[in-house]
């Protein structure tokens, strides 16, 4: 079983650099999936409760012999509960999903800045980390001027800003800014949800050379960015091939040449943070 390396967050918690991603995976095939995710060695799942399935985390977890302290799991508060007064009470109905009486990071799911309420969001989560509901706590699509007025306002830095990351949209000057503040970028969609980027020509030439597949060098390339990653696989076949990443190294002319496959146009779905939003 590969040993997944992690990272001491700024509060001091370790993370896992390597997670499973859930959306989609609900229900009792979703129970199956993140059953077989845990056995064969993930121990962070990330889920949200927008994707309805922390109930489905909470029956996979009690499914397995592992204890919770061995588990990482993610949940993240949706737009529509970003209000201090709503806050709360969603951290605890997700909880209550998942049968847990903790999350070990809880994040802000999209800053919805039109609305203007994620100031609010982030007091509640400094709360929750001081009521033992959650243990860190962090943010996903968060811009710099977003990440600053959290500063600003409250002083406390997120440990985490999970944002869209794969070739296509690397993300160089948003990992610099989280790298300078001390907060772990962690990647979603790290394989492009399996796009067209699986039959990029130069990461099949990569991937040829290492004798691996596209997605194990995309993720890998990922990992030596520095970055945690949480992709998502229904099937074993593919949540073994994302574990078996750590017998390799990418040179740095090989990252680079990864690094430089960035596109301006290279986001999955258009959903810049500065204007989409999400509820
Ligand atoms: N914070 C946010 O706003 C946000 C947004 C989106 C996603 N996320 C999180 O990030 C996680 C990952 O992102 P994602 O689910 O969008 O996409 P992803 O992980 O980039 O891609 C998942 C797709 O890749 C396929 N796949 C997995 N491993 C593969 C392999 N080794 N070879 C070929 N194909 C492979 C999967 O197939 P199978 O499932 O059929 O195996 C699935 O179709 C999500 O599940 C969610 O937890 C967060």
């Amino acid at each position: 079983m590969s040993k997944i390396p992690t990272f001491t967050l700024n509060d001091g918690n370790q993370i896992p650099l390597l997670g499973f991603g859930t959306y989609k995976l609900k229900g009792a095939m979703g129970v199956n999936a993140i059953t077989s995710a845990l056995n064969n060695g993930y121990r962070l799942l990330d889920s949200a409760y927008n994707y309805e399935n922390e109930g489905t985390v909470g029956q996979a977890l009690k499914q397995t012999n592992l204890s919770r302290q061995d588990i990482f799991i993610t949940s993240k508060l949706p737009g529509r509960y970003q209000e201090i007064k709503h806050a709360i009470p969603a951290i605890q109905e997700s909880l209550y999903r998942a049968g847990l009486d903790y999350y070990d990071l809880y994040l802000i799911h999209w800053p919805n800045p039109k609305e203007d309420h994620y100031l609010e969001a982030w007091e509640a989560l400094i709360q929750a980390q001081k009521f033992g509901l959650v243990k860190s706590i962090g943010v996903c699509n968060f811009l710099p001027e977003h990440l600053e007025r959290l500063n600003n306002e409250t002083g406390v830095i997120p440990a985490v800003n999970q944002i869209e990351l794969h070739p296509y949209w690397s993300q160089s000057n948003q990992r610099a800014y989280d790298q300078e503040h001390n907060i772990l970028t962690q990647a979603w969609s790290p394989l492009g949800r399996a796009s067209s980027l699986l039959s990029d020509p130069l990461l099949s030439k990569i991937a040829q050379a290492h004798q691996k597949t596209v997605a194990q060098i995309v993720l890998r390339w990922e990992l030596q960015l520095g970055v945690g990653i949480i992709p998502k696989a229904n099937s074993a076949k593919h949540q073994l091939a994302n574990l078996d990443i750590f017998d390799f190294t990418l040179s740095q002319a090989e990252v680079k040449q990864i690094s430089d496959l960035d596109r301006t146009d290279g986001r999955l779905k258009n959903q810049d943070p500065a204007i989409y939003q999400e509820f």
